[in-house]
């Protein structure tokens, strides 16, 4: 019991102090399932650092230079991961998502998880290498929760409850 609460306690402060991932390691990622989207569509890689991406709305050229800042050269292969309970909601865009529900943009050459996660029906978020070890960093990184939650929701036309990728 004591080990608990000093363990709850360490949890609350590492999440004040240090700035971390809001929700937690999606354990099963792997067996989630990969679905298709825009990114999909143009090959499965966002554009290169150095692609031109004026023609691209503007919440695109931002991805662009936020996903850059994660590797010189941009972050390369990328694919999209919904766990099962999320599945019905992701297709619908209907912005409904139970607690629970993840998504994940997976940088596969990166081994880096971009975490989307659910609970009161709000987007929480997320960054965590493939093994589970939290990466999130200091806000403006591009690395941190606030950062996400600044496009992911400040993008009305692209976004539904924190889903983005509804560009056709
Ligand atoms: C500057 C804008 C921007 C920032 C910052 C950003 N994203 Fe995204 N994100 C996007 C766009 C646009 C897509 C949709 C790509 C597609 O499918 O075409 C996306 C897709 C995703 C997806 C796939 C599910 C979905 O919503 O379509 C997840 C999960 C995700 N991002 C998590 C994150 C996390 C976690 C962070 C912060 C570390 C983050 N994103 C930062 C723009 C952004």
């Amino acid at each position: 019991m004591k080990k608990v609460c000093i363990a709850a306690v360490a949890g609350v402060l590492s999440i004040s102090l240090f700035a971390g991932s809001e929700t937690p390691f999606p354990a099963s990622w792997k067996t989630f399932t990969k679905v298709n989207t825009p990114l999909m569509k143009a090959g499965g890689a966002l554009p290169g650092c150095d692609a031109d991406v004026s023609s691209l709305p503007k919440v695109y050229q931002e991805t662009v230079a936020t996903y850059c800042a994660v590797k010189e050269g941009g972050p390369g292969a990328v694919e999209i991961l919904v766990s099962p309970s999320a599945l019905e909601t992701y297709k619908a865009r209907d912005g409904k998502f139970q607690d629970g529900d993840t998504m994940i943009l997976h940088l596969k050459e990166l081994q880096v998880l971009f975490v989307t996660s659910y609970k009161g029906q709000k987007p929480l978020y997320g960054v965590y290498d493939a093994s589970g070890k939290d990466v999130a960093s200091a806000e403006g990184s591009g690395l941190h929760p606030n950062d996400c939650r600044t496009c992911h929701t400040g993008y009305e036309a692209f976004g539904v409850n924190g889903q983005m990728g509804s560009f056709q």
